[in-house]
């Protein structure tokens, strides 16, 4: 296989506030994590997978993994997570396979993202050699402040919110992670500071990322339309 999704699932969930770490929570009956690894092993390309996990989770997390995998299994490892997610994403990438050429990194937290967002965003990456990342307009109104004092209207048209899989060429993606200078959040972020080319494709609104109870209740809620 050429192709490999990390899945980070090492978060506490402090924000979501439940007492279990985020990606064990349930959301309509099935683990986040469930949900998203389900997904990869959807797709029609062979797809490796790593799964980061809390350091305290690591065999409840393959016995989850082997579940999904099914047949697949041989495809999976399970790694322990770090500090913040950027440790985390570079425990994946430390974890993965020979031969693998292209890699996306994607949130356990984002657990509805649909099958055709993975096919895309690898599709693009494939065709144009660079990193690629879902992206959404934004819907708000932005401001730029200072303190509480109002500065500007920025202007939306030039602004998209990301989300993930986020895709990359493998070897330039762990070469901008033995690179960075500080930890980010977002590693199209860090593929960009080492001086890497990042295009957007279409995101799709299904694919937030589970930060807040609110989110849970509208993830909820989505499973339970499309059961309709
Ligand atoms: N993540 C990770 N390792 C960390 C921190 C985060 O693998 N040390 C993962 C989370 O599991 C999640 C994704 O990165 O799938 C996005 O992080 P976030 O939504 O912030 O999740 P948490 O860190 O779990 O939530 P919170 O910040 O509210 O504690
Ligand atoms: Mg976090």
């Amino acid at each position: 296989v050429s192709r490999a999704v990390v899945v980070v699932a090492a978060g506490s969930g402090t924000r979501l506030g439940i007492g279990d770490a985020k990606a064990f929570v349930p959301v309509a009956g099935e683990r986040m994590l469930t949900r998203a690894v389900r997904t990869v092993f959807t797709l029609a390309e062979p797809t490796f997978v790593v799964v980061v996990a809390p350091t305290a989770r690591l065999d409840e997390c393959r016995a989850l993994v082997a579940a999904v995998a099914g047949p697949a299994a041989a495809l999976t490892s399970v790694v322990a997570g770090g500090a913040d997610r950027h440790a985390s994403v570079q425990a994946g990438l430390d974890a993965l396979p020979d031969g693998i050429e292209w890699v996306g990194v994607h949130d356990a937290a984002r657990c509805l993202t649909p099958a055709a967002q993975f096919a895309a965003v690898f599709e693009r990456a494939e065709t144009t050699g660079d990193g690629v990342v879902p992206a959404l307009p934004v819907t708000d109104t932005v401001k730029r402040v200072e303190g509480d004092l109002v500065v500007e209207t920025v202007d939306r048209s030039a602004l998209v919110g990301v989300q993930t899989p986020q895709v990359f060429p493998l070897r330039a993606l762990r070469d901008a992670y033995a690179a960075a200078q500080r930890s980010e959040t977002d590693d199209a972020g860090v593929f960009r500071a080492a001086g890497g080319v990042v295009r957007t494709v279409p995101g799709h609104a299904d694919a937030f990322k589970i930060t807040t109870r609110w989110d849970l209740a509208r993830a909820e809620a989505i499973v339970a339309d499309s059961a309709l």
